[in-house]
């Protein structure tokens, strides 16, 4: 099977450490909905925006993804925390779930997601979600 074609995320120096979210567009079975990547301990690292409790967008404002002290993310709905660098629930109301992970990589000063079986880039043909995150097809 061929591997997956890299998809261009951002530039490096858009993720800095523990800063603000990159938001992307993605299709997650086949549905718009976006991902988001962050730099923790150096390491660019990716997720689907989409809580493991409600199936609802997890930045409390566009791109902030971090709780004050920037040690977790933290979901804007309840509350739930889970680990920025694994995606596992830490605590609340997420149980045993985790964030949906993207293969990322980094070179050259560009960061790049990777496509998977359930994850894949949009095509022309596909309408990015709406700023709030309502599917806007009439
Ligand atoms: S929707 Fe995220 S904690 Fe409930």
């Amino acid at each position: 099977m061929d591997e997956p074609a890299a998809q261009y995320l951002c530039r490096s120096d858009e993720l800095a450490e523990r800063g603000r979210g990159v938001v992307f567009d993605v299709m997650l079975w086949r549905q718009p909905a976006r991902g988001f990547a962050l730099r923790i301990d150096g390491r660019a690292v990716a997720y689907i925006n989409r809580c493991a409790h409600v199936p609802t967008e997890l930045d409390w404002n566009p791109g902030d993804f971090l709780d004050a002290e920037r040690r977790t993310i933290i979901c804007a709905v309840h509350g739930a925390q889970y680990s920025p660098a694994t995606g596992h629930c830490l605590g609340g109301p997420c149980g045993r779930a985790r964030l949906m992970s993207i293969d990322v990589t980094e070179s050259d000063g560009q960061v790049s997601w990777y496509p998977s079986r359930d994850i894949a880039p949009l095509s022309f043909d596909d309408e990015a979600p709406s700023p709030s995150g309502e599917n806007t097809t009439p």
